[in-house]
């Protein structure tokens, strides 16, 4: 039977209170991963062959480059072993979405040929502690195991309250529900049911990737990676914070912009003025639901991938690894 690896990395599915009543105060990143896998295997699903690693213990808040450097390259690593089939990770619901999301821009330039086996990288987490009376934890890693034992799952994926999402259309909606997640207009791509997965549409391929990132990335000491921020754009906005950005010498910018990615005039002038001094500066917008409707060419561009408008998160990643790639 071929293996799933499980690295764990903290947040709440790790999380213990005071009380098992409690699901609001407690502390992130406290159980290791083997009694998690306890609590989710004694769901009754014992049928997987694993392997288990606690990476770093960490609330996903204070998510670092190093970690990340770190995560991918235990997921390569375990990725390129031909008894192993896929990779779950434990993560905490505050940056699934980029660390899903960086993952599957990075392993897609990694080395080896698993990519076209089809293998994957399954994220999971929890709304509630592990000490909650109806902890959601040992559901989620008992879903996310099944779900990486599947064959057709392929690329980074993420499994919460049920259901299946693809990395780069996954994001975090809400602050309490365990129903935290949304794929927005993409829509899920799966569905868990009583241990098995019901397939809505198919998993895309591993995407085609440049492998010099995957040499910068590994390569690149976390303190010399390119500081790409992110500043909103909102009612009475100034140029000022981007200017002190500027200063401060910062590399690259996403502005998460109102509605259909529009500026604050002061800001996109200030944005004009930078991107002409050599810094790049992309628009995103803050709308939770839907996304930008491209329209006509302007001043600061929209971010995009494959012709689709990026998160202001996702937004930051794809320009963080692009300033990567070009110091190379
Ligand atoms: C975290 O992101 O590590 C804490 C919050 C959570 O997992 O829900």
């Amino acid at each position: 039977m071929e293996k799933i690896v499980v690295l764990a990395t903290g947040g709440t599915i790790a999380g213990e209170a005071a009380s098992a009543a409690e699901a609001v105060a407690y502390q992130a990143a406290q159980r290791p991963v083997a009694a998690l896998l306890e609590a989710a295997q004694a769901l009754g699903d014992g049928r997987h062959a694993l392997e288990a690693r606690q990476l770093v213990q960490i609330d996903s808040k204070d998510m670092e480059i190093a970690i990340w450097q770190q995560l991918a390259q235990a997921c390569a690593d375990a990725l390129a072993r031909p008894d192993v089939r896929a990779v779950v990770i434990t993560h905490g619901t505050d940056t699934l979405e980029e660390t899903a999301y960086f993952l599957q821009r990075v392993l897609a330039a990694a080395p080896g040929s698993w990519q076209q086996q089809g293998k994957a990288v399954v994220l999971t987490a929890a709304m509630r502690p592990a000490t909650a009376r109806l902890s959601d934890g040992p559901q989620n890693l008992a879903d996310a195991l099944t779900l990486a034992a599947d064959a057709r799952a392929c690329g980074v994926l993420a499994v919460v309250a049920g259901k299946v999402f693809a990395a780069s259309e996954v994001s975090k909606i809400h602050p309490y529900r365990l129903d935290a997640f949304s794929p927005g207009d993409a829509g899920l791509l799966a569905w868990m049911e009583e241990g098995s997965v019901r397939w809505l549409r198919t998993a895309a391929p591993w995407p085609q990737a440049d492998s010099r990132l995957w040499r910068q990335v590994q390569d690149t000491p976390a303190s010399d990676w390119p500081w790409v921020e992110l500043l909103a754009s909102h009612a009475c906005s100034s140029a000022r914070a981007l200017q002190a950005l500027l200063q401060a010498g910062v590399h690259g910018l996403v502005l998460s912009g109102t509605g259909n990615a529009t500026l604050h005039h002061s800001l996109e002038q200030a944005a004009t003025l930078a991107q002409q001094q050599g810094v790049p500066v992309w628009r995103s917008s803050r709308c939770l639901a839907g996304h930008v409707v491209p329209g006509a060419a302007a001043a600061v561009p929209l971010a995009l991938e494959d012709g689709l408008p990026l998160t202001p998160v996702k937004a930051r990643i794809v320009l963080l690894l692009d300033l990567l790639l070009k110091a190379s």
